[in-house]
């Protein structure tokens, strides 16, 4: 099965894509990591990035579209969940050319619905681990009292460059203006399945599993 996780930011997608990945055997492709990637391997396109994701303003549509189409070649285990990407009408279009060409298809596209005052708490509280990308957050999910993370032992937990007030205002707005044309253009391809982010994580898994397995 091929998904999109949709949703602004904060909305939950990295954390159920992840338990999708421990659960199901799929791969999560996230546009968001591989820039962070670009940007601390302090590659010319990581530097050129490095700004524009920093004030929360979305990446051109030619670098992100370059990303997936790289990763769509490889082994895609048990399917591909889109985390954050598409994110413009232009890359849902480059996606469904690059699926085609590949004998690909997409089988859902489930829109996290979560309330704007929620997602300022949300990436306010957020942490990750930096070795293996588990998420954290400082009341709904604390990281452990020994200091390590729980799935991979280390004790390296990073907060975000773009995870503050300012930066989080762009990201909306650019979410409300680019992003969420989408949820019309998937329904209308028969695609869009709607879940209650505000529900506790493991009751978003299970209506996410329930969409799956359907
Ligand atoms: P990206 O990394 O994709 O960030 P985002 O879309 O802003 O989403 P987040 O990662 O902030 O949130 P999430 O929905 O994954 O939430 P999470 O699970 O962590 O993009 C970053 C930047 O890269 C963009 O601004 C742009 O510049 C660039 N970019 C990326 N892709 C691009 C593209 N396609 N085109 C152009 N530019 C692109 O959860 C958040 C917190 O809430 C965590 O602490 C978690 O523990 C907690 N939480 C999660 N679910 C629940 C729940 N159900 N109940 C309570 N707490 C919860």
């Amino acid at each position: 099965m091929n998904i999109i996780l949709l949703g602004p930011p904060g909305a939950g997608k990295g954390t159920q894509a992840r338990h999708l990945v421990e659960t199901r055997g799929m791969v999560q492709l996230s546009t968001g990591d591989m820039l962070r990637e670009a940007k601390d391997s302090g590659t010319d396109m990581g530097n050129r990035v490095a700004e524009v994701m920093a004030r929360g303003d979305l990446v051109t549509d030619e670098i992100v579209i370059g990303l997936i189409r790289e990763k769509l070649h490889g082994d895609t285990g048990a399917g591909i969940i889109f985390d954050g990407f598409p994110r413009t009408l232009k890359q849902a279009t480059a996606l469904k050319e690059l699926m085609d060409e590949e004998g690909k298809s997409l089988d859902a596209v489930i829109e996290l619905r979560v309330r704007d005052e929620v997602l300022v708490e949300r990436i306010a509280g957020r942490s990750t681990c930096g070795n293996c990308g588990e998420v954290y957050h400082d009341v709904t999910k604390p990281q452990p009292a020994d200091g390590k993370c729980e799935r991979c032992g280390a004790a390296d937990f990073r907060r975000r460059a773009d995870d503050n007030e300012e930066s989080l205002r762009n990201r909306l707005m650019e979410y409300y203006k680019k992003t969420s044309p989408l949820l019309g253009y998937y329904y209308a391809h028969d695609l869009l399945k709607r879940v209650d982010g505000l529900a506790e994580i493991k009751v978003v898994q299970a209506s996410i599993e329930a969409i799956l397995d359907a």
